[in-house]
């Protein structure tokens, strides 16, 4: 399979990569820093193309895919109506428009071929939003509206879609943070990804640590 994967340098995008790789499947893996992709594409010779690109920018990623995880979003803790910082415009260009603007161009290919998974990677703070996350649940929320509204439109045309909504996780997101006692691996929310293309799973998933 050809497999795309934004925020594939690190975290939860890059368990993936090296999932998706390390089975023998061709991943495009897209960020900005090209010296962790470069050490993923050398770990798998042959299967990892390096994107270099920030989605903020809009950059071109068309192309031909079985596969889209648009898994890259940025966290920060932090309120709305927080005076000092404002986390919610701070996201809302990569959590939500990046990815308006990678489905519009992905995903016309794969309606014209009749196949293929787009799998988008939510959170489960559309569900419980903490007091010092409601910047960034609103905007995993209306990333939650888009993944509703391509599941209708795609709806018949061949393309299956799934949300993945992970609980904590341990990735740098939580630099600076004290993580929850019970965290997910990185690894487990890739596994549930893999399966899910693999399985053809679809709708939301909610995967957390017991
Ligand atoms: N960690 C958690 O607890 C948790 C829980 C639930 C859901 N999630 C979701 O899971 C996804 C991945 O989170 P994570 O914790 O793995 O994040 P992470 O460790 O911070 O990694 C973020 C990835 O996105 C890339 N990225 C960031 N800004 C970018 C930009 N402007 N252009 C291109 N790439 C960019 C980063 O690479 P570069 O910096 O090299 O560009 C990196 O590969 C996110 O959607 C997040 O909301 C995370």
């Amino acid at each position: 399979m050809n497999v795309l994967i934004t925020g594939a340098s690190r975290g939860i995008g890059r368990a993936c990569a090296e999932r998706f790789a390390a089975a023998g499947n061709h991943v495009a893996a897209v960020a900005r820093t090209e010296e962790q992709l470069s050490n993923l594409r050398d770990t798998f010779p042959g299967l990892v193309r390096m994107v270099v690109a920030d989605l903020n920018e809009s950059p071109d990623l068309s192309g031909e895919y079985d596969v889209v995880i648009l898994n890259a979003g940025y966290y920060a803790p932090g309120g709305l109506l927080d005076r000092e910082r404002d986390v919610f415009s701070e996201s809302w260009r990569l959590n939500v428009v990046a990815n308006h603007h990678a489905a519009r161009q992905l995903l016309p290919a794969m309606i014209a071929r009749g196949s293929g998974h787009l799998v988008v990677i939510g959170s489960t703070a559309t569900d419980d939003p903490s007091p010092h996350m409601t910047a960034y649940a609103a905007t995993k929320k209306a990333l939650r509206g888009l993944f509703d509204g391509w599941t209708q439109e795609l709806a018949g045309s061949g393309v299956r879609t799934t949300l993945i909504a992970p609980g904590a996780t341990l990735t740098s997101s939580w630099e600076g943070e004290t993580p929850p006692p019970r965290i997910l691996a990185a690894t487990s929310v890739a596994d549930l990804v893999y399966r899910t293309v693999t399985e053809g799973l679809t709708g939301r998933l909610v995967l957390k640590a017991d």
